[in-house]
């Protein structure tokens, strides 16, 4: 058979090791071809690709990004996509895809694979918000960075006796900062899945100052918002695609906090530092799961599932399950960060 891959969505860590997977498996195990589309479902409805085997895959393990490249483009987008994509398809005698993508990627391969495409999905994203998989790709390594940050990011504030603010990505859900928090040793950790009140996060730093420390971390996602009627944030600008354009939320909480407890506060923004660079080990070998299982389910036909980690394994899921809701940061976890917060 044939499998056309795509990557689609924000890229992360891991990517490459995925399409290595696929390739391999189709190849040295099924005998079958893989085409690369480029730029996510723009390469299916601009019929744009690359042929990928084996060779064209080498060393792929280690490389972050992606080599088929990506946008957040969707056939639903226009009238005539999903018939794009299906003579696309037909074109190339292909006869399933490989979507590897986030929540938007996803919810379109499920409305395709509705419309009678047969496919295959990988979850992937930084954010580590696909419900239906304990982990996505790209996580461990965001949260790496960012706890690699929150250390450096230490010894400086603990040098001025400042408070820094340290704002990560997220833009529904806390998952990196609540474990980056967690791991970096952070004062305070402010997450979407909890609307904050900044006055108490300021009653917070004071109480630790009278107890003598006179340094902090606090780490915000960038989907953290104020509890309604505690402070005025300006509404985000929504991009093409009906995105919020994030990032801004962590200046907002280090002003409040210099104005209100005189504490001389600095921000740092991380930004796409944490989609960029090398995988994690951990990201590397679920990546590679991920692509030999996602091709093991496309030669058998079980089309309409997404390839997910539960239980220390990957199974398969129904992937219009998967894509009707987001995976929230678990209470539990959210506790366990509160635990140490002043
Ligand atoms: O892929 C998810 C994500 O990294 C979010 O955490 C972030 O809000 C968004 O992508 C940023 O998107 P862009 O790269 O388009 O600015």
């Amino acid at each position: 058979m044939k499998v056309g891959v795509l990557t689609g969505g924000g890229d992360c860590p891991g990517l490459n090791a995925v399409i290595r997977g696929v390739v391999r498996k189709a190849e040295r195990t099924y005998g079958d071809e893989v085409v690369g589309f480029l730029d996510g479902w723009r390469g299916l409805l601009d019929d744009r690709q690359m042929p990928l085997d084996v060779e064209a895959c080498r060393g792929l393990v280690t490389r972050g990004g992606t080599i088929l490249g990506t946008s957040r483009d969707q056939p639903y987008m226009f009238d005539d996509g999903v018939e794009r994509v299906k003579a696309t398809m037909a074109r190339h005698c292909v006869d399933a895809l490989i979507v590897i993508g986030g929540e938007g990627t996803l919810s379109a391969a499920a409305r395709v694979h509705a419309d009678g495409v047969g496919l295959v999905g990988v979850p992937k994203t930084i954010d580590n918000d696909v419900a239906g998989t304990d982990r996505t790709f790209g996580f461990d390594t965001a949260v790496q960075t960012a706890t690699d940050a929150i250390d450096r990011l230490r010894t400086t504030a603990e040098s001025h006796d400042r408070v820094i603010v340290v704002e990560v990505m997220g833009r529904h859900v806390g998952h990196i900062a609540t474990w980056a928090g967690i791991a970096g040793g952070a004062t305070i950790v402010l997450v979407p899945e909890e609307p904050f009140d900044i006055s108490a996060i300021c009653e917070s730093l004071r109480r630790r100052h009278q107890r003598g420390r006179f340094s902090s971390i606090v780490v915000v996602a960038e989907g953290a918002t104020p509890a309604p009627g505690t402070l005025d944030v300006s509404e985000p600008t929504i991009d093409e695609y009906g995105h919020a354009r994030l990032g801004g939320i962590g200046n907002v909480v280090a002003k409040e906090i210099e104005q209100r407890t005189g504490f001389e506060t600095r921000v740092t923004v991380l930004g796409h530092v944490q989609r960029g660079g090398t995988p994690s080990a951990l990201d590397r070998v679920l990546s590679t799961w991920y692509g030999v299982a996602a091709m093991t389910a496309a030669h058998e036909g079980d089309f309409g599932t997404m390839v997910a980690f539960q239980n220390n394994r990957v199974v398969r899921m129904r992937l219009d399950e998967c894509v009707a809701s987001l995976k929230y940061t678990h209470p539990d976890l959210l506790s366990v960060a509160r635990t140490f917060f002043p």
